[in-house]
């Protein structure tokens, strides 16, 4: 079974099936298409799947021509029977979290259960889905060896890593970023048994230039945790560095530049307006409530996110300073919210910290407005908010102009010069 399925890796001619096409997946599936593979697309969402069938792409870093130039090699569907006919299913559906802050593993479960009523002998089934460690191996694995499959595939016993294998990679991909893509980002991949891994690696190896394996799913999903609970831990003590520095009387930005002269034993975060995105503010939950099930409490995890979520709460507030400082109230002024999106440029507003700066300055009774160059409409808490086109006219027109995404495109010192009164969660001094 393996060596048939890496021989059909190394021919290129091994099907691959992306599942879910989002921010992750597109780009996955369009690094494989272009590495010449067959690759099928699987999403739930009808109107993704024909978009891609339009070949007009919905995430920002893949340009339309792009997939325009994979038509023969890319083809997108909402039906999972298409997975008889591949080799290879990367899974990559959401993992947000629920209403009390846990795992909201919904849409894995789907995916798994979908992928179970197609599963064959040979296939390779991979997960990249940012997810708690253990969900390889204690959720989908059970699923794609349940007795209904046993039963479909009419066999007595279906073995991973010896009937078809099973592995986890994280994603990495950073939305927006020109330097690392898909295809130059060093690839963590872990298998639930050595062919399982050699499987993964081979198939990941064929589009991705350095692939770096570990010796477990666990570890793998564990990688990838690490790494956005280290960045979630470092901003929060960023910000907080940043709210002692003002309380203090010191210019935050130099003392983090400075610092950022030692050439060893530090690494520069720079503080702003809280966390955003889908990785940053969710997935070290994903870790604290593995650990609580091992009643073990990851408190560095908790209070990053207790300082990250503050944020907006502490710029809101230097709002209302300011346009009091300008004999003004908050109740009735028009504040202005430049950038929208969670990071810059991109046109991305999933956890953007704004739209908490936005809410929080409403019930306070602000007018508020805002300008992002990415973002025309906004839908938070049901509410639409139609962004301001005209950038020029929405800075005389507001009382308080509030810097939230530091987006290229604008121009900071003209927006400091028109604005009568400014608050920058970037903390830059623009004067
Ligand atoms: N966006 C990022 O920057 C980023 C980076 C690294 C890791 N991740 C992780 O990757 C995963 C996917 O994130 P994303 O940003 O691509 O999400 P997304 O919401 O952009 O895309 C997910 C896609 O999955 C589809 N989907 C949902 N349920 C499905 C199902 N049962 N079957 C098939 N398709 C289904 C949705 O319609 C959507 O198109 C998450 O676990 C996320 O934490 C995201």
């Amino acid at each position: 079974m393996k060596d048939q399925l890496l021989q059909a890796i190394r021919e290129r001619k091994a099907v691959v099936a992306v599942v879910g096409l989002g921010y992750v997946g597109l780009p996955l599936a369009v690094a494989f298409a272009e590495r010449g593979f067959p690759v099928v697309g699987i999403d739930v969402d009808p109107q993704k799947v024909a978009a891609l069938g339009r070949a007009e792409s919905y995430v920002q870093d893949i340009p339309s021509e792009r997939l325009a130039a994979l038509r023969e090699r890319f083809t997108a569907t909402t039906d999972y029977a298409a997975l008889a006919g591949c080799d290879a299913a990367i899974i990559c559906v959401p993992t947000p979290l629920n209403k009390t802050r846990d795992p909201d593993v919904r849409y894995l479960i789907s995916a798994g259960e979908s992928t179970a009523q197609h599963i064959h002998p040979g296939m390779l089934i991979c997960l990249e889905s940012t997810t708690y460690p253990g969900t390889t191996e204690e959720l989908l694995l059970p699923m794609l060896t349940a007795p209904a499959v046993l039963e479909r595939l009419g066999v007595a016993s279906f073995e991973v890593g010896k009937d078809f294998f099973l592995a986890f990679s994280p994603e990495r991909i950073d939305p927006g970023r020109k330097d690392f893509m898909v295809e130059n980002t060093p690839k963590v991949v872990g298998g639930v048994t050595p062919a399982c891994l050699e499987a993964a690696a081979a198939l990941y190896g064929s589009a991705i230039e350095r692939i770096v394996p570990v010796s477990s799913t666990q570890a793998a999903e564990m990688v990838k945790l690490l790494e956005n609970t280290f960045r979630a831990v470092n901003i929060a003590l960023v910000n907080e560095v940043a709210i002692m520095c003002d309380k203090l009387g010191i210019d935050v930005w130099e003392v983090i530049d400075a610092a950022a002269s030692k050439p060893y034993g530090f690494m520069k975060f720079t503080p702003g307006p809280g966390v955003g995105g889908h990785c940053i503010p969710l997935d070290p939950h994903y870790l604290s409530w593995k650990l609580k099930t091992l009643n073990y409490n990851a408190r560095f995890v908790q209070l990053a996110g207790e300082i990250n979520t503050e944020m907006p709460r502490y710029w809101v507030d230097k709002v209302q300073d300011a346009l009091n400082e300008h004999g003004k109230a908050m109740k009735g002024s028009t504040v202005l919210v430049l950038g929208v999106a969670y990071k810059k440029d991109v046109d991305d507003v999933r956890e953007s910290p704004a739209l908490d700066i936005i809410e929080l300055l409403r019930a306070k009774g602000a007018r508020v407005r805002f300008h992002d160059p990415y973002i025309t409409t906004l839908t938070h808490n049901g509410h639409g908010i139609a962004g301001e086109p005209d950038l020029e006219r929405a800075l005389d027109a507001a009382d308080c102009v509030v810097i939230v995404t530091d987006h290229s495109v604008y121009d900071w010192r003209d927006v400091a010069r028109r604005a009568r009164c400014l608050v920058d969660t970037r903390h830059v001094a623009l004067a």
